[in-house]
Order: structure tokens, then sequence, then C-alpha cells
């Protein structure tokens, strides 16, 4: 579909010697975007053709930062799904973690007049102002994995992410399905969780639909709830600290399987299994391929997916605003619940 539609659009008039593809050239010296910049792009037939920036839909993505493999995956969606074959002009920053670099980011995609801004929300609050700014200058917004908290839902156009709370529900019904399985649904059941950036609409939403199952248990005691920051360094460090604190944990429920991967190692140096050869039940999110491997040997229990794929279904959406369509408001991705049982049909498939 990318060839098809770079064969659309206006040239500029020459074939380019370069074998290079999708490369921009952007001339300097320019105070907007507009009509500063040219790029070239293959055709169907092979040949190399330049287009005017005019003739792509230029897009603003602020990502969050690259602090897991989930990231990684989910910022190579991104670049593939918004290519300059597929029409699209992308302009990318990596806000490392802070709001304030989002900010930044936002303010120079509005002076540089994009068409589309892409955000993912590092976290859920704050965003009122430079999203004003955004509207004012009448360019619309697109919230990518990460929800925000706005009481005004004009100050972005649509949303296409997870549904962070079915996730967190779906780890908790797990849970009170084993346990139910192994008749241990009466037995005190003490659980300790690795909690993703606070703050964030991920450690929210899964915190909520884990509580929301765990509210239903009197017998399960939440002991106690540790910012990992979704690194595998932060989870090791916050993992060793818990097993310093409480010798009697139960479930050990990290919300990204870098924290899992960083609490296994901190399991490890202690001595303690997890899983099905071991006493403690471990339950993640994600869904990568590391992860699923450790669902397959039945070190990790339950692996609930958080799919980074999004790209296509973005790019789905700028295209049908770019013609007219109306779009949904909210748009949720596809995601399912790994176990041992299910977990081999998805392995081989898994690029990330
Ligand atoms: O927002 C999605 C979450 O952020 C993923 O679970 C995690 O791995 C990432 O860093």
């Amino acid at each position: 579909m990318g060839i098809n539609k770079a064969k659309k659009l206006t040239t500029i008039g020459y074939k380019a010697a370069a074998l290079l593809t999708g490369v921009t050239i952007l001339l300097t010296g320019c105070g907007s975007f507009k009509g500063f910049a040219v790029s070239e792009v293959k055709t169907e037939d092979g040949d190399i053709e330049t287009v005017s920036d005019d003739a792509l839909i230029s897009v603003g993505f602020s990502q969050l930062g690259s602090e897991s493999t989930w990231r990684s995956a989910n910022t190579e969606s991104v670049k593939e799904a918004l290519s300059t074959n597929d029409g699209f002009f992308l302009i990318f920053d990596n806000a490392r973690q802070k709001q304030e670099k989002q900010f930044k980011a936002v303010r120079s995609f509005i002076s540089q007049r994009v068409d589309y801004i892409v955000i993912c929300p590092v976290i859920q609050e704050g965003w009122e102002m430079v999203l004003t700014e955004a509207r004012d200058a009448g360019i619309p917004v697109i919230l990518l994995d990460r929800s925000i908290s706005v009481n005004d839902d004009t100050l972005y156009t649509t949303f296409v992410g997870e549904d962070m709370y079915a996730e967190g529900a779906s780890a908790g019904k797990w849970l009170e399905e084993y346990l139910e399985d192994k008749g241990m649904d009466g037995k005190d059941i003490n659980i300790v969780v690795l909690e993703g950036t606070s703050g964030s609409s991920a450690q929210v939403g899964r915190t909520r639909g884990f509580g929301a199952i765990a509210a239903r248990h009197m017998n399960w005691n939440m002991l106690a709830s540790a910012n990992g920051e979704f690194t595998q360094a932060k989870g090791k460090e916050t993992m060793e600290r818990l097993l310093h604190e409480f010798d009697d944990i139960d479930v050990i429920v990290c919300q990204n399987d870098d924290m899992a991967f960083g609490a296994l190692e901190a399991l490890d140096e202690a001595g303690i299994k997890t899983g099905e050869k071991g006493d403690k039940i471990l339950i993640s999110f994600d869904g990568t391929k590391k992860a699923l491997e450790l669902v397959k040997e039945g070190v990790i229990n339950v692996d609930v997916e958080c799919n980074p794929n999004s790209g296509e279904l973005l790019a789905q959406l700028i295209n049908d605003l770019e013609a007219g369509k109306k779009v949904d408001k909210t748009n949720y991705m596809e995601e399912k619940v790994f176990t041992k049982e299910n977990v081999d049909e998805y392995i081989d498939e898994r690029n990330y």
C-alpha cells in the first residue's frame, strides 16, 4: 500500500540517482516546516522520486521514552507505519520520561506547523495548557498508548492504545480462577505489586483493574505496592527491598515484563523460584517474546498482553481524518492473556 500511495504523490520533477528510500532531506534556515523539505520515495517500478513536503502528511511524534522492550516495539511500529513511502513525514522526539520535554516537543511541532501531533503521554495529569495551544493552532492531537485525564475531551481528537484497566482486571481474574482451581481460595494470600511510572495511565489503570478484583476477596492481603518505573534495573532493586521487608510473599505482580525480568534476577540471587516449580506466583504484563518463553518454561504464571503494534491503526486513523471521515474517540488494541496452555501459538510470531 505504501508504494501505491507513493506513486500517487505529486513529485517535483526528477528521479534521484541515490539508492536510498524514505530519506528525508530538510533544507535548513526555515522558521516553519511547510515548503522547505523534500523527501525521496520509492515507486512501484523501483524508481526513486522526490516529493515536496506538501504531498506528505507531517506528523510530530512525542514518544515518552525508551524504558522498556515494549516501548522500543511501539516506537518501531509507529516509524514503520508512518514512513515516507506511506505518505508521511515523521518528526520523532524522545522525551526520556520527562513531561516537560513532551511539552517542549509539542510546542516545537506547533511552531513547525505539522499536520498532526501524536503523543504517548508519560503521565495522565497536566496536559490542559499545551493541548489548548495545539487546539488554538488548529492541529489535531492523537493520543497513543497511554490516556490522559482532562475535563475537556475536545483537547484531543482521538486515542489509540490499550485498555489498562481491563488488563489489570484480567490479571486479577486469572488469579481468582487459579486459586480456586488449586483449592486455595479460602487461604490468606499475600500480594506485592511492582508498579510502573507513578501517575501514568498504565500504572493507574492496571492498579485499579487488579484492585477491583482484589476487593472481592477479603483473604487477599495487599502487602505492598512499590514503584519499579517500568525498568529492569528498578524492578530488581525494588524486588530486593520487598524480599528484605517481607518473608511471606505468595504473589508478585509486575506491571511490565522488564520489571519482571529484574524481579527474577533478585529472586534468583535469593534462591527463590516462581511459577509451577516454585512457591510464589508471578504475574506480568506486556507479552514480550522473552516473557512468553518464561511462561512456556513455567517461570511466569501468566502474562497479560499490552499490544505495542498501534502504528498501523494510527496511520489508518490519520488517513481517515484526512479523508474527512469521523473517527471513534477511543480505539483499543486487541489483547490476550498468555498462560502455559495457549502460549505456544504465539511465541514464534512475536518479534519484540
Ligand atoms: O504504556 C505501556 C507500558 O509502558 C508497558 O507496559 C511498558 O512496558 C511500557 O514501558
